[in-house]
């Protein structure tokens, strides 16, 4: 903690308390969040440490880099977890100050794809978010949206349980979660969907007075229609999203190969991100899965080069029975393991 100061507290949430901190090496802004973790046993504090590690390895332009964590206190009892400063608020807010004005459904996708682009990112590597709501998501003055707390819930599963039900209404908790079944993957794209919705109607999909009511809006309940101005298309993606049965819920490669919002896609990344972003499904065996938007393919196709580089990729064999094109993303995405890691970021 010596590295850092404290600016000001921002807030406090679900796990402990989010600070406003300066980098006394340059200055550079930062946000760091204090977990208290006394209550766990020394086994269960390492793993903790683990997971916020494995978060820092996590970089996309779309996602608030974690920077690092350590332990701090006496004892070393509380988890410090290091992370970009998002300067333009949060999404939260920002639906809040429009006053009911609606957002342009351009703008809606815009933000929903960026935010699917990160989503992708995070369960492309076995991470799920377990915690996506409309104020963990952060506007930047440039207006790139950027996911933030991912997997948090996770490293802090075991401390915090309790405390976290007691704090805020999760309006954002999947039919599956109230059920009490496992946290999924499908679970994080509940929650997406009702972030889609929040976008256009400026209000949560369900609400309730109490749990028990809320519950039951979760489980049972439609969501008021949209807004008449949004396209059908969209509204067709949020009732996607938002079906009561897991398996039925597209996933964040399904959704981001639907034309409302592939044709985005090469907005938001730059050609060697999207490379980089769409080999990666193709790598992990799941080519039929894979999205490659149009840009992308042609990256990943981009002629000789990157198939020469992975023809060189000692032990390098692209998988017979692809398509042509698939063989050609899969060289190009092992040309791209084969760079050093920072090359790659
Ligand atoms: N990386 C960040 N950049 C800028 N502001 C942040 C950042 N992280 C959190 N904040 C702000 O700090 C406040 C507290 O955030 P915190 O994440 O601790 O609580 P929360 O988002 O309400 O709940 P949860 O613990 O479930 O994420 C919020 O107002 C949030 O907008
Ligand atoms: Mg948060």
């Amino acid at each position: 903690m010596e590295r850092y100061t404290v600016s000001k507290v921002v807030g406090k949430g679900s796990f402990g308390k989010a600070m406003l901190c300066k980098r006394r090496r340059d200055g550079k802004l930062c946000i760091i969040k204090q977990v208290d973790t006394a209550r766990l046993g020394p086994r269960e504090r390492r793993e903790a440490q683990r997971e916020a590690a494995l978060l820092a390895t996590m970089r996309h332009p779309n996602i608030v880099g974690y920077w690092e964590s350590f332990l701090h206190g006496a004892r070393g009892e509380t988890l410090c977890i290091v992370m970009d400063y998002a300067d333009g608020g949060d999404l939260y807010g920002y639906l809040k100050s429009r006053r009911g004005s609606p957002l342009p459904e351009e703008r809606v996708l815009d933000w929903f794809v960026q935010i699917t682009l990160a989503l992708k990112h995070i369960h492309d590597r076995k991470i799920l978010h377990r915690d996506l709501k409309s104020q963990n998501i952060f506007l930047t003055m440039s207006r790139v949206v950027k996911l933030g707390d991912f997997g948090i819930a996770k490293v802090l599963a075991n401390t915090m349980d309790h405390a976290r039900t007691a704090i805020g209404t999760p309006y954002y908790m999947s039919p599956e979660i109230c059920q009490e079944k496992r946290y999924n993957h499908k679970s994080d794209m509940w929650s997406l969907g009702c972030v889609l919705y929040e976008m256009a109607a400026l209000r949560h999909a369900f609400e309730g007075n109490d749990m028990r009511q809320l519950v039951a809006k979760i489980c049972r309940g439609q969501p008021a229609p949209l807004p008449s101005r949004y396209s059908a298309a969209l509204r067709a993606l949020v009732a996607e999203l938002l079906s009561k049965d897991a398996h039925a819920r597209p996933g964040a490669n399904a959704v981001l190969r639907q034309a409302l919002v592939r044709d985005r896609i090469g907005g938001f990344l730059s050609q060697a991100q999207l490379q980089e972003e769409f080999s990666h499904t193709v790598l992990h065996g799941r080519v039929h899965d894979a999205v490659l938007p149009a840009a992308a393919a042609a990256a990943a196709a981009g002629g000789g080069s990157a198939m020469g580089a992975a023809a060189g990729t000692p032990g390098f064999v692209p998988p017979a029975g692809l398509a042509v094109d698939d063989r050609r993303a899969v060289a190009a995405a092992a040309a791209l393991i084969a760079r050093p890691a920072a090359a790659a970021r």
